[in-house]
């Protein structure tokens, strides 16, 4: 009786600490600064990545889908495909149909269901005047949105801390053109102490080797404001592509929000394949 009770009250203390154990590790994790991974496979990236106690974004990343949060699970971003011509992406409260090179702007009212967003389109005349300038205000009223949105500002953070692994998965390539594209359409740049903070800066002055010099066009060697260059006119994002030269992407891609500001080809790179290396041709 003695040692089957004795044994009953250490089952009970090992639970309790178990329990302990559980929280505090739980409560660690949120305290933990830099990227944390959840998931990361060749199928799935899922993760968070905290600047310090308060601010921090997730992301979840698939084939054809993905999503931004706050680390409340408040959503910023959702992205998914719907079939091989057609997505849906959400920036805050603006939901929006993309369809060959065009996106229309698509109400709350509408059911986020695949169907219902396929009826939805299939019943809206997408090259009026008048849904030209609904998606223009309702994209502008986004880009507004994700001024106020602090965790936007980490994106960089998360891009180049994802970029380290010298694995480099398939899925993470839309990913990185989602952040890359949030930030250039807000012409958002991460304030210089969240840059320092994270060694940003130590490290790209390392990786500026040589070629980097000879062929970096921040000095607008071309007088054409710096064409082909990755970033917003003559700043170089070199995070996105390594450095500060030419990009055949990003020249592309240039072209394409030249030609049309609110086509999908400049709003949704990364639904076309969005490359370094290549994209299409406006
Ligand atoms: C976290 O960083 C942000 C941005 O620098 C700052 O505004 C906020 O006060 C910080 N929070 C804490 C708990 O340090
Ligand atoms: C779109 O509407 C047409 C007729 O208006 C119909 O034939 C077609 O099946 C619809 N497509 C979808 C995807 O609902
Ligand atoms: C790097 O990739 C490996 C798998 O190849 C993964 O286990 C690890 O969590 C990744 N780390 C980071 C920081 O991305």
């Amino acid at each position: 009786m003695a040692s089957s009770s004795t044994a009953a009250v250490i089952s009970m203390l090992l639970a309790a600490t178990a329990l302990y154990l559980m929280v505090v590790s739980s409560d660690c994790k949120h305290a933990v600064q830099g990227l944390r991974l959840e998931i990361y496979s060749a199928q799935e990236v899922k993760g968070c990545y905290n600047y310090n106690q308060t601010l921090g974004i997730c992301f979840d990343a698939r084939k054809g889908f993905m999503t931004l949060l706050k680390t409340t699970g408040e959503e910023i971003v959702f992205y998914q495909e719907l079939g091989s011509n057609m997505f849906y992406y959400k920036l805050i409260d603006q939901g929006f149909i993309g369809h060959g090179p065009s996106m229309i702007y698509v109400p709350d009212a509408i059911p986020r269901i695949p169907q219902e967003l396929r009826e939805f389109l299939n019943q809206t005349a997408e090259e009026t005047p008048t849904e030209f300038e609904s998606l223009k205000n309702h994209y502008q009223e986004a880009i507004r949105e994700l001024h106020n949105v602090a965790e936007i500002q980490l994106l960089e953070l998360v891009s180049v801390a994802l970029s380290d692994n010298s694995t480099q998965l398939e899925i993470l390539k839309p990913f990185h053109a989602l952040c890359f594209n949030l930030l250039k359409t807000s012409n958002i740049q991460t304030p210089v102490e969240l840059r320092s903070a994270h060694g940003l800066d130590d490290k790209t002055a390392d990786q500026h080797g040589e070629r980097t010099k000879r062929c970096s066009l921040t000095s607008d060697p071309h007088n054409n404001y710096c064409t082909g260059m990755c970033g917003p006119n003559c700043v170089c994002w070199d995070w996105v592509c390594g450095d500060c030269c030419h990009h055949q992407g990003c020249y592309l891609h240039d072209m394409c929000c030249e030609k049309s500001p609110y086509g999908s080809y400049c709003l949704v790179p990364f639904f076309y394949g969005f490359d370094c290396s290549s994209y299409v041709t406006c």
